[in-house]
């Protein structure tokens, strides 16, 4: 691995515990303007000096980031279907390995959707991303999505698409949590995140799926939708960190929460 493709790594794992927290900001890439990611920018101001990388696509990063905003960045470069298509698999590269070079970001990121109609595609897309990447050390994270087939969230489809990713040289797999997660890490060669997914019914639920990844191996988190359609954004976010890098229990965890949200409660009811 050249020292480049090093160096950007290591801005993604910055505190010292080998883990990682991305806030995960790329839904409108498909999703359009998903619920409380209406106003990127209002939503991803506050949040971005807690997450070690934010996870977004160009558009929002050129319109909704200041260009000296210091977290490292996760360009979404994969694109090319909406949530009104049945099939959203149909994807390909939206912006080449210049932009990304030119936009200083710290890795790219694309989906792959294995077991779809566009499976081959997709795949195809990683291997040239991995070529182009290692040319001029940028790492690559394949996504495993599973898009709207929910029911292949098993640790069979989740493990067969995680070792895909890495087999074809994927730098950084991010996927879903899962029952027998242990699996999915144990046969991934390369660090994994997990996404969490849509919003929890709680904050209390996404924690602990955070601990359980965490504990089973993961080396970190890229979450959005349970961060930012929090009541508590930055506290949530907060609390994700003790688990991540402190290794910090659940209700450790909540403790965390509930102080940082007292403490902003406080704040908004004194000015
Ligand atoms: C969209 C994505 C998201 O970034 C990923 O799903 C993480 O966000 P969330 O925690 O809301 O699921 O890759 O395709």
């Amino acid at each position: 691995m050249s020292w480049g493709l090093q160096n950007r790594i290591s801005r993604m794992f910055p505190t010292g515990s080998g883990h990682t927290v991305m806030l995960a900001v790329d839904h409108g890439y498909f999703m359009g303007p998903t619920r409380r990611l209406e106003n990127a920018r209002n939503t991803i101001a506050p949040l971005a000096p807690y997450a070690d990388a934010l996870a977004l696509t160009r558009g929002i990063l050129r319109t909704s980031v200041p260009a000296d905003c210091p977290t490292p960045i996760v360009l979404r470069v994969s694109g090319g279907a909406t949530i009104l298509q049945e099939d959203l698999s149909d994807e390909t590269i939206t912006t080449p390995m210049a932009e990304a070079l030119r936009l200083n970001v710290s890795a790219v990121a694309l989906s792959v959707f294995v077991g779809s109609p566009h499976e081959h595609q997709t795949l195809a897309s990683l291997a040239d991303l991995v070529s182009d990447g290692e040319e001029v050390g940028m790492p690559v994270m394949a996504i495993t999505a599973v898009g709207k087939e929910l029911e292949k969230r098993d640790a069979r489809y989740l493990s067969l698409a995680c070792r895909v990713s890495a087999e074809l040289g994927a730098h950084l797999v991010k996927t879903y949590y899962c029952d027998g997660f242990e699996k999915v890490v144990e046969a991934c060669p390369v660090p994994l995140v997990v996404a969490g997914g849509p919003k929890l019914e709680n904050d209390r639920q996404a924690l602990e799926l955070a601990y359980s990844a965490i504990s089973l191996g993961a080396k970190g988190i890229d979450m959005g939708r349970n961060i930012w359609q929090s009541d508590h954004p930055v506290a949530m976010l907060k609390a994700l960190r003790a688990i991540v890098h402190e290794k910090a229990s659940v209700d450790d965890a909540l403790d965390v929460l509930n102080g940082e949200k007292n403490r902003r409660l406080a704040r908004a009811a004194a000015t």
